[in-house]
């Protein structure tokens, strides 16, 4: 491996690690070399995505962690710098929308349920923030560290029917900015905080509304392909080289950068 994008024995912890695009992310990090904290909420499918692991289990750790419990993040936080001593990388996958908290086509924002809403919010950006925080201890005390955040395509134009989601996005999109600063001004050139903006890949949460049972797509499936110059949706693996890139020293001068890995949606208009 060209030794610019060598991220052979990082620490590198992932949350939300069970999910689509961070679970196998985390996957892929294994393969090359690098050491890799599985965090979840869901205990079940954390065995199942370290039992897909193929190096050895002195390179791994998986702890189950609500990412919204700061309590549970400190002890989570121990956990990690007993076993390797130091954090290279915090990558902050845990995320997504939850179906309260949409506008479904027969509703208006008046029926939103603000519960969810909230809930929504919580998990799109605190759920961001407390990791943040609680990891970047680590990248402070060593004057170097690395986060990569998920925005989305919702949080630059608006995507209809997900409101929460969309909201907390585009603060994702400002904090990266914002603690890309602080850290830099606080901690120096080594510490850097970006984000990735996946355009559509279909997950657990969008299937349905993207897709139909055999496979064809809904209307607003095919508005997404009509918006994507690529035509189609994404690959789980396409978004690995940017996070590799972002993960290394490759990415030196890079920081507070939200880049777009999504076919080209965020570039078109439309027309
Ligand atoms: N899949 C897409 O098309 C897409 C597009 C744009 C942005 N994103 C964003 O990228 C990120 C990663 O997406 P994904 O496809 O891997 O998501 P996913 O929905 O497949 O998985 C999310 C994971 O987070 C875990 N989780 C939920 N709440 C948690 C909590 N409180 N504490 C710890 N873990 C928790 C879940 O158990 C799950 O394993 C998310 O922020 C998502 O919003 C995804």
């Amino acid at each position: 491996m060209n030794q610019l994008f060598d991220i052979k024995d990082r620490v590198i912890v992932v949350t939300g690690a069970c999910g689509v695009l961070a679970g196998s992310t985390a996957i892929y990090l294994t393969q090359q070399g690098a050491r890799v904290v599985f965090l979840d909420l869901n205990a079940e499918r954390l065995k199942a995505a370290v039992a897909q692991v193929e190096c050895g289990d002195e390179n791994i750790l998986a702890l189950t962690c609500n990412v919204l419990e700061q309590e549970t993040l400190e002890d989570t936080f121990k956990q990690v710098m007993d076993r390797f001593g130091r954090v290279d990388a915090l990558i902050n996958g845990a995320g997504g929308n939850m179906p309260g908290a949409t506008v479904a086509p027969d509703q208006t924002i008046f029926d939103l349920a603000l519960d969810d809403y909230r809930k929504v919010v919580d998990l799109n950006l605190m759920g961001s923030v407390l990791p943040t925080i609680t990891f970047a201890q680590a990248f402070a005390a060593q004057q170097s560290g690395c986060v990569i955040n998920f925005s989305s395509m919702a949080a630059g134009q608006v995507i209809t029917r997900v409101p929460g989601y969309s909201n907390a996005k585009a603060a994702i999109d400002n904090f990266t900015r914002w603690m890309a600063v602080e850290l830099a001004h606080k901690c120096g050139d080594r510490v850097r905080v970006n984000a990735i903006a996946p355009g559509f890949f279909i997950g657990n949460q969008n299937r349905r509304l993207l897709t139909n049972e055999d496979g064809s797509y809904t209307a607003r499936g095919q508005s997404v392909i009509d918006n994507t110059p690529f035509a189609r949706f994404g690959k789980t693996e396409e978004v690995f080289g940017t996070i590799h890139f972002l993960l290394s020293d490759a990415a030196a001068f890079v920081t507070g950068a939200v880049i777009p890995v999504d076919g080209g949606f965020s570039s078109f208009s439309g027309v």
